[in-house]
C-alpha cells in the first residue's frame, strides 16, 4: 500500500526519501522516449495563447509557484505573475488582456484557491490545475488538469508534492517554450536534467546523519533561525523556513540576503543560526557577503551551496544541475533538516500542532 508508512517512523521521512522516484515518475509520464515533453496540445495552444501566466497557490505550493515563475519566463518567456490565494480571491490585482491561470494545489481542495478559481470561471479564464490529487475540486473545476503522480502525501508538511511540483512546471515550461520557439526551452534537455536531480537527491537523502548533527548543533537549541539567498535561492528559503516552523516551531525566516541589511540584520544574535543557499553563480559572491555580515554580528552560519560554486570551508555541498532547477536539490536538506528537528524536540513531526493538511475554509 502506497499510503503505508512501512518501516519509517514518520510519513514524512517516508515523502522525502521517495522524492527521486517522484523525478523519474514524472519523467516517465511527462516525456516521450525521445525526451521530449508530451502534453496536451490544447493545454499549450491555451497557454500559447496568452499574454500573461498568473499562478496561485497557498502554503508550500505558493512557493513552487514562485520557482514556476522562473521557469516560464526564462524558458518560454512568458511574463509570469506569482500570487497568494488567500489575498488574490479579494484584492484581484489588475489582470493583462489574456490571462491564463494556473492553480497549484496540492490536494487540490484548499478552499481559498478555490476561491479564485471560481472567480476565473466567472470571467470565463482559461485555467489549469497542478495537483496530487485526480477528481479533487480544483482539479474538476479547472479548464485543464495535470497530475502530480506523487502518491499520497501524509505528513502535513509538504515535502514531494513541492518537488513535484517544481518538476512538472519545468517539464511545462520547457514544452511551451518549444512550441513558441524559445532557444533556450529547445537546448533545455529535461530528461537528463531529471535525471541528475534524481540521483542528486539520492546522495542528498543518504546523508541524513550529517544532516542530523548539524539540526542538533544548530537548531535543536534556538527558538530563532534564518535561511537566506537571493532569486531562486530566496524562494527556496521561503520554503525551506515554513518547513522549519511547520514542525519545529522555531521562529525562522526566509529572507532575501541583500535586504536584510535594511533592518532585519537587527534580529541577529550571538549564536543566531543563518543558513545561506548559494547555487547561483550570478549572486553567490552578494549571498557569501551577506552571510559574512551576519557572522560579524554573532551568526552562526551555515553554506548550502552548489558544487561548482563551492569553496573551502563550505558546509554543505549539493550536486550540479542546471541552476534552473537547483531549487529541486536545495530544498532536501532543508527538509531533513526540520524533520530531524522536529524528532529530536519529541513533537509530532506528521501532525504539528494547529496545522491540517488540507484546509477547506475561508
Ligand atoms: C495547508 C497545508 C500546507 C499546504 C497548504 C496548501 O495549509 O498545511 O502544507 O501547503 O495547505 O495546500 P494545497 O493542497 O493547496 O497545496
Amino acid at each position: 500500500d502506497e499510503a503505508d508508512k512501512g518501516t519509517y517512523p514518520f510519513y514524512m521521512l517516508k515523502e522525502v526519501d521517495e522524492q527521486p522516484n517522484v523525478m523519474r515518475k514524472l519523467a516517465q509520464t511527462y516525456l516521450s522516449e525521445h525526451g521530449e515533453p508530451e502534453i496536451d496540445d490544447k493545454l499549450l495552444k491555451a497557454m500559447q495563447a496568452a499574454d500573461r501566466l498568473y499562478i496561485v497557490g497557498a502554503g508550500t505550493s505558493y512557493h513552487a509557484g514562485l520557482i514556476g515563475k522562473r521557469l516560464f519566463e526564462n524558458l518560454a518567456h512568458i511574463p509570469t505573475e506569482v500570487h497568494v490565494s488567500s489575498e488574490f480571491a479579494y484584492e484581484q490585482p489588475m489582470l493583462s488582456e489574456k490571462p491564463f491561470f494556473i492553480f497549484l494545489t496540492q490536494s487540490g481542495e484548499t478552499a481559498d484557491s478555490r476561491e479564485v478559481l471560481v472567480n476565473v470561471n466567472d470571467a470565463g479564464y482559461p485555467s489549469l490545475t497542478i495537483t496530487n490529487v485526480q477528481n479533487s475540486t480544483l482539479s474538476r473545476e479547472a479548464t485543464y488538469t495535470l497530475l502530480l503522480h506523487a502518491g499520497p502525501e501524509i505528513a502535513v508538511a509538504s515535502t514531494k508534492a513541492y518537488t513535484a511540483q517544481i518538476a512538472l512546471e519545468a517539464i511545462l515550461a520547457k514544452a511551451l517554450g518549444e512550441v513558441t520557439g524559445q532557444i533556450i526551452a529547445q537546448n533545455f534537455n529535461i530528461r537528463q536534467q531529471l535525471g541528475l536531480v534524481a540521483t542528486g537527491m539520492q546522495a542528498i537523502v543518504d546523508e541524513k546523519d550529517k544532516l542530523e548533527a548539524i539540526s542538533n548543533n544548530y537548531l535543536l537549541k534556538t527558538n530563532r533561525a534564518f535561511y537566506i539567498g537571493r532569486g531562486i535561492d530566496h524562494a527556496v528559503s521561503l520554503e525551506a523556513a515554513l518547513k522549519l516552523k511547520e514542525i519545529s516551531y522555531i521562529q525562522c525566516e526566509g529572507f532575501a540576503s541583500g535586504e536584510l541589511k535594511h533592518g532585519t540584520i537587527a534580529l541577529i544574535e550571538e549564536g543566531t543560526p543563518v543558513i545561506g543557499f548559494i547555487t547561483q553563480e550570478k549572486t553567490a559572491g552578494l549571498t557569501r557577503s551577506n552571510l559574512q555580515e551576519t557572522m560579524a554580528r554573532g551568526a552562526k552560519t551555515l553554506t548550502i551551496v552548489r558544487e561548482g560554486l563551492a569553496v573551502d570551508g563550505d558546509d554543505l555541498i549539493l550536486p550540479d544541475v542546471d541552476e534552473m532547477l537547483m531549487p529541486l536539490l536545495s530544498v532536501v536538506p532543508a527538509q531533513l533538516l526540520a524533520y530531524y528537528t522536529s524528532l529530536n524536540k519529541g513533537l509530532d513531526v506528521d501532525k504539528p500542532r494547529n496545522l491540517a493538511k488540507s484546509v477547506t475554509v475561508e
